[in-house]
This record gives structure tokens, C-alpha cells and sequence, in this order.
């Protein structure tokens, strides 16, 4: 895959099952994610809160760059490193941020090595669940490793209920507030089509796993029925 960015730039194959269109991504996703702002924005408090003058932050799955933006509004002296499969997402994002925040971008899968950092803060919006939950593990140890001690790992992520009724109800939810913000059934016929391939895991499971990767303090730190806001930080 190639890509042409004014910054720095890895490139290895991808592939990629749900496609979004970038024009159209960021106007579905305030119909589709509830408390977006909610969620993002607590997501960019937490990296304010790292305690370095400019933290150098790595945003996994950074799409059209909406996280990145929140993290940019709560924390302006970010220096921001795009990590996607998707080029199209990544142009948006680019377009989006001030080129003075964009240190690098990477075009990669995120089974492929992370830069080596050392970073201030990890951070990723809905875009973990698209691995196996063994991905999800490798990909906690790898982010671990590519933190500074004291470092943050902030995931804004789709989770799984503990059983199967409550997965239904947080199902249940999501559409009805994806009805009431105003998607149409086709809108939300496509949503579900590209859910298909998710495989999202209840929380319990994910803070586990990030302990298990070496994460000290682990814990939610917000949430609307399925769409939670989880932290790590290295020891
Ligand atoms: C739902 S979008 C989220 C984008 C952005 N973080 C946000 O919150 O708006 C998921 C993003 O993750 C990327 N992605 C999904 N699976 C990936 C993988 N295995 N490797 C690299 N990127 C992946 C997609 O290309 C897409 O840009």
C-alpha cells in the first residue's frame, strides 16, 4: 500500500473488511456514538493529565483523526503520530489537524510492529475490536512496551456485555440513540453490516488483559452503555 503524507510514513499491506467513507464518517458518527464528546473529550483529559510540556502520543486507528482532535483540544502541545491501515482515513485526518501537531503517520496494520517510541500517551476510538482477542492481548503488550514508565494508555472502545442478555440490552441502546440522533435504516442497515466483522470483548476481559500486559492501574473511567472509555497506566 503506498501513501503520500508530508510527514513520515511506513507503509505495509492491510486488510481492511469494513470500509468507511471518509466524507461521510465524521457527520455518521455523531448519530452513531453516543456522548461522542463525552467520550473523546475524557479521552483527551487523560493525556492533558501525563504531566509532559509537549507528550509525544500515538493514536491506533486514527481514522479521519476525530480522537486526535479531542486529545489536541484538551492537550495543544500534543505532538500527534497517526497510525492506520487506511489511507483515505488518514488524508482526512491531515486535512483536519494542524500540520504542526502531525509528527508522523504510519500506514500499517495494527498486527504490525508500533513505532518505537517512547510515547507519553497511546491512544485509540473504536478501532481495537476489529482484532481477535489474542490480537487484543499482543497489541496491549506492544503498546506496554512502547510507553514510558508513567505513560497512559487510553482506548475509547465497543465492548461486549458480561452475558449474552446484557450484549442484547447495550444492543438494544445503541440503536435506539442512533434512531433518536437521526439515522435512517439505511444508515443503520450499513452500521450493523460493518459490525458483523467486530469482535468486541466485555470490559472485565479487556482490563484483565492490560494487567496481564503489565498495566498498573487499570479501570473505566466513563461509559454509555456500550461505548466505555478505558485506562492504563505503565508503572
Ligand atoms: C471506526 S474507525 C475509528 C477511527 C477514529 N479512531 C475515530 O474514533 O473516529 C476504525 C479505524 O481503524 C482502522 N483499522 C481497523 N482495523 C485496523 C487494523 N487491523 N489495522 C489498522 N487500522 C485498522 C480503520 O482503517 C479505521 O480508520
Amino acid at each position: 500500500m503506498t501513501y503520500s503524507g508530508p510527514t513520515s510514513e511506513t507503509a505495509i499491506s492491510y486488510s481492511e473488511t469494513p470500509i468507511w467513507d471518509p466524507s461521510t464518517y465524521d457527520a455518521q458518527r455523531r448519530r452513531l456514538v453516543p456522548s461522542i464528546d463525552l467520550l473523546y473529550g475524557t479521552a483527551g483529559d487523560l493525556v492533558r493529565r501525563v504531566g509532559a510540556a509537549r507528550p509525544a502520543v500515538l493514536d491506533l486507528g486514527a481514522g479521519t483523526g476525530l480522537l486526535a482532535a479531542a486529545v489536541l483540544a484538551a492537550a495543544p502541545t500534543a505532538r500527534l503520530h497517526l497510525f492506520d491501515g487506511a489511507p483515505p482515513m488518514l488524508a482526512k485526518a491531515q486535512a483536519r489537524l494542524p500540520e504542526s501537531a502531525v509528527e508522523a503517520v504510519t500506514v500499517a496494520d495494527l498486527t504490525a510492529a508500533l513505532p518505537a517510541g517512547p510515547f507519553d500517551a497511546v491512544v485509540s476510538a473504536l478501532a481495537i475490536h476489529h482484532l481477535e482477542d489474542a490480537g487484543k492481548q499482543d497489541l496491549f503488550r506492544r503498546v506496554h512496551a512502547a510507553l514510558r514508565p508513567g505513560g497512559l494508555f487510553v482506548n475509547v472502545e465497543q465492548v461486549d456485555g458480561p452475558t449474552p442478555g446484557l450484549t442484547r440490552l447495550f444492543e438494544d441502546l445503541h440503536e435506539r440513540h442512533a434512531r433518536a440522533a437521526g439515522s435512517d435504516d439505511d444508515e443503520w442497515a450499513a452500521a450493523l453490516g460493518r459490525m458483523a466483522f467486530d469482535r468486541c470483548a466485555p470490559l472485565a476481559d479487556q482490563l484483565d488483559w492490560l494487567a496481564q500486559a503489565g498495566f498498573t492501574a487499570v479501570d473505566s473511567v466513563a461509559r454509555d452503555g456500550r461505548f466505555v472509555v478505558y485506562a492504563g497506566w505503565r508503572g
